[in-house]
């Protein structure tokens, strides 16, 4: 059966360029969601409901729900949904779920959050949960895209972040960010599985080397992505969680497409 499916009025839209725009939705007081989850999210098309997945970008004690969302020109969804505005009305389930939550992830020194594109979104609402900090040393937000320009939200990541009035301490004693770009000169560049081959991101970070005992990951991106990081992951001895509710070295999650 389909999880109910409520209305809730947009708050503000971001574009970050042709492609990639965020947006914020007020929250009804009793929707209740664990940091890395998604829901469905949509418009109604020719009267009927269209919704995609979206995980949620906002923290779980935040008044609004945010959003990450690419722009598809022939995208069923997409394409109607980047025109929103304002006070428009979108459809949200009401039944968050999701495999990237940090209670199935074991215990353990430094947590890497590894993400390509939009798969950037449930770490949005994970690196502002304080119960990662709490369970980890580190945090590390890797994040791969193709372009500088497709790097959304590092300049709240860089700058607002670590002087957060409640989380900034955290952020600027645990925190680690290393955007890398694939197709532009940039700072850093690379795809994260080649950086990892390399040895090159721990080096660049100055943290030990990716260690099965002791380091644990979660993985949002395309199929692609999914496919070479657990593979690569497994070559190492890392563990995946072998079901929802079941700990393991590492989850994953497919970043959704609109
Ligand atoms: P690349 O530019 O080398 O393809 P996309 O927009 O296609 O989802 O890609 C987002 C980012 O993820 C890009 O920087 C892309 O690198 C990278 N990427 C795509 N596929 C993989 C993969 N299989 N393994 C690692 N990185 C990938």
């Amino acid at each position: 059966m389909a999880a109910a499916v409520t209305t809730a009025k947009v708050t503000g839209i971001h574009h970050w360029n042709d492609k990639l725009f965020s947006f914020t939705t007020e929250r009804e007081p009793g929707f209740r969601f664990e940091s890395g989850h998604f829901v469905m999210v949509g418009l109604k098309v020719n009267g009927k409901p269209l919704l995609r997945a979206y995980s949620i970008a906002s923290p779980n004690y935040a008044e609004e729900l945010e959003f990450f969302s690419i722009k598809v020109e022939n995208g069923p969804l997409t394409s109607r949904l980047q025109h929103i505005e304002e006070g428009d009305e979108v459809l949200i389930s009401m039944k968050p779920v999701g495999t990237l939550v940090l209670c199935d992830v074991r215990p353990g020194r430094n947590l890497y959050l590894f993400a390509t594109g939009t798969g950037l979104a449930p770490f949005l609402s994970i690196i502002r949960d304080p119960f990662a900090y709490e369970q980890f040393e580190k945090v590390v937000l890797v994040h791969c895209v193709r372009r500088v320009c497709d790097l959304a939200y590092h300049d709240f990541l860089t700058k607002e972040l670590p002087d957060d009035e409640y989380l900034g301490e955290l952020i600027r004693e645990q925190f680690l960010y290393y955007p890398t770009v694939t197709r532009e000169p940039y700072e850093h560049s690379g795809r994260i599985t080649t950086l990892i081959e390399s040895g090159k991101l721990e080096s660049d970070l100055g943290l030990p080397q990716l260690d099965p005992a002791k380091d644990r990951a979660m993985i949002c991106g395309s199929i692609p992505f999914l496919k070479d990081m657990t593979a690569l992951l497994d070559a190492r001895g890392f563990e995946a969680s072998p079901n929802q509710g079941e700990a393991g070295d590492y989850v994953i999650e497919r970043a959704f497409v609109g």
